[in-house]
C-alpha cells in the first residue's frame, strides 16, 4: 500500500506546477504531503477508507469529545507509528482535523496538536486499537450521537 501511495505521490508532484498554483488548489506540500506519502494508501484521498477495514475519517472530531479520545487519535498505530517527528505529525493531525472534520476543527473548544503531546502519547502504544475504538464510539453511542453508532 506504501508503495502505491508513493506512485500516486510521485505522479502528483509531476504534474504541472500551474495546476497547483491554480486559485483554490492546496500545494502538495508540508501535512498534505505528509497525509499523502504515510497515509493516504489506507485512508485513500478522499478519507473514505475502505469499509470495514479502514475507517473514514469523515467526522474524525467525534473522538474529541470523550475522555480518552484525544490520546487515541495519537496512539493509534497509523498516527504513532509514522515516520514523522513529533512536531511534523502535531500538524498533520491539525491538518487533518480541518481537512476531514472542519465542523470539530473550528469548535471553541478545540485546542491544536502540541509536539510534546505528540511524543507524551506515542511513547504508549496502543495494545489493541480496535477495542480501544470500540470502546470509544460506544461510549460516543452512549452520549446520545445518533449519528455515529458503534460498527457492526
Ligand atoms: C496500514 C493502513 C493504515 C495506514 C498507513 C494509516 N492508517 Fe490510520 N487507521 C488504519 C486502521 C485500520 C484504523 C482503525 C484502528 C486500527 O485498527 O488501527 C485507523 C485509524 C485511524 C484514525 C482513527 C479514526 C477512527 O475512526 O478510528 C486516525 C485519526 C488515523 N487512522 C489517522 C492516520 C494517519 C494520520 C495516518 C498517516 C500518518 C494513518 N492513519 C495511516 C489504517 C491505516
Amino acid at each position: 500500500m506504501r508503495v502505491a501511495a508513493l506512485a500516486l505521490a510521485a505522479a502528483l508532484l509531476a504534474a504541472p506546477s500551474a495546476a497547483a498554483s491554480e486559485a483554490g488548489v492546496e500545494p502538495i506540500a508540508g501535512p498534505r504531503l505528509a497525509y499523502v506519502l504515510h497515509c493516504m494508501g489506507c485512508h485513500l484521498e478522499d478519507g473514505s477508507g475502505a469499509p470495514g477495514r479502514v475507517p473514514s475519517l469523515a467526522g474524525v472530531g467525534r473522538f474529541l469529545r470523550v475522555p480518552g479520545g484525544r490520546d487515541y487519535l495519537l496512539r493509534v498505530p497509523g498516527v504513532a507509528q509514522a515516520p514523522l517527528d513529533d512536531a511534523a505529525l502535531a500538524a498533520l493531525l491539525d491538518w487533518l482535523l480541518a481537512r476531514f472534520d472542519p465542523a470539530a476543527a473550528a469548535a471553541p473548544g478545540f485546542a491544536p496538536f502540541r509536539a510534546a503531546e505528540v511524543a507524551r502519547a506515542r511513547a504508549l502504544p496502543l495494545a489493541d486499537a480496535e477495542a480501544a475504538r470500540r470502546a470509544l464510539l460506544a461510549e460516543l453511542g452512549a452520549a446520545g450521537d445518533p449519528a455515529e453508532p458503534a460498527p457492526r
